[in-house]
């Protein structure tokens, strides 16, 4: 398996061809946009941002790549590398060259893991992958993690991608625009999206909202053009077994900044918790797909 950076990017004031040069990436309209130190992009132009600092903080990204990188939720990217790699088998012969974008990759969890699990499969394929996320703080993140990968700063409302270049569009707890997901993605391309479960951390969340009722299971439907092919759910139960760890998973969510101080308190005496984790996996495609097979 050979994997490269995607490169073919779309300059995001007019859209035309970006190429890359010494200093960063240029269009022929003279736009330039250099390339950070780290070796990320940043294609959101100021005037594009509705906050000055938009999507998670550094706090945010650093509690998720310390709870990610300690295998919590490996599970789900094992399930993502399965379906990848069932993917490729489905184009054999036929087709051995493909892209995939993590869209709102945060601080690349997924992205690298699912390439990771891939890269010691069949020599005969290549994937091209960038990960795009509007915070500053996880592309730099990601960058520094992943060198030989491409990482952009850039709203999933606006993604500086061509049309018709992605095979795979990867969404995980992220911020979905299906209008650019469906306009950047192949004719044979697949969406795979990933929401939580109703009992996702529900033992979290009975200790932050002890009057919350369970939810139940909403499934979310298929975005516009996009048809559904597949759901998986995937639920188990893990120990966080550090005041850091429970910490962590409490700073990653927007549950950090809703807790009240007396729950606040009762979680900092915890030892340990267990909680339930609990994803669902929505696949879609542009209605082309091959038949695919994940056991
Ligand atoms: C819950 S985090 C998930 C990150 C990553 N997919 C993961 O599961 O580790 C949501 C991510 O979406 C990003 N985000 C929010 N709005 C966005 C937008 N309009 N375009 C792209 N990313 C966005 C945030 O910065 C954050 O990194
Ligand atoms: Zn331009």
């Amino acid at each position: 398996m050979k994997i490269n950076g995607f490169k073919a990017f779309i300059c995001p004031l007019d859209g035309t061809a970006l190429s890359e040069n010494e200093a960063g990436w240029s269009c022929a309209q003279g736009h330039h946009f250099d390339r950070a130190k780290e070796g990320y992009i940043n294609l959101l132009p100021a005037h594009f941002k509705r906050s000055k600092d938009p999507g998670d903080s550094k706090t945010m990204v650093v509690a998720r790549r310390a709870f990610l990188e300690a295998g919590y939720y490996e599970p789900l990217a094992s399930f993502l590398a399965k379906l990848l790699s069932a993917y490729q088998d489905s184009f054999s012969g036929i087709e051995n060259k493909f892209s995939i974008l993590d869209a709102g990759c945060g601080e690349g969890f997924y992205l690298r893991e699912v390439l990771e699990h891939l890269r010691w499969e069949n020599d005969d394929f290549e994937w091209d992958a960038v990960g795009i996320d509007i915070s500053k703080w996880a592309v730099q993140s990601a960058a520094k993690k992943a060198k030989d990968l491409s990482w952009v700063v850039a709203s999933n409302a606006q993604l500086p991608l061509p049309s018709d270049s992605m095979s795979i569009v990867l969404n995980v707890f992220g911020f979905a625009v299906y209008e650019e997901f469906f306009r950047i993605m192949k004719g044979d391309g697949m969406l795979i999206q990933v929401d939580p479960g109703s009992d996702h951390l529900k033992e979290l969340r009975e200790i932050i909202y002890p009057e919350v009722k369970k939810d139940s299971d909403n499934e979310r439907e298929a975005g516009t053009g996009f048809k559904t092919f597949e759901r998986r759910s995937i639920r188990y139960k893990v120990l966080l077994e550090t005041q850091a760890d429970i910490q962590n998973l409490l700073t990653m969510t927007p549950h950090r900044y809703r807790i009240s101080q007396e729950s606040l308190i009762k979680l900092e005496q915890l030892e340990s918790l267990e909680v339930t984790v609990h994803f669902q996996v929505h696949m879609m495609s542009k209605g082309k797909l091959p038949e695919i097979t994940v056991h």
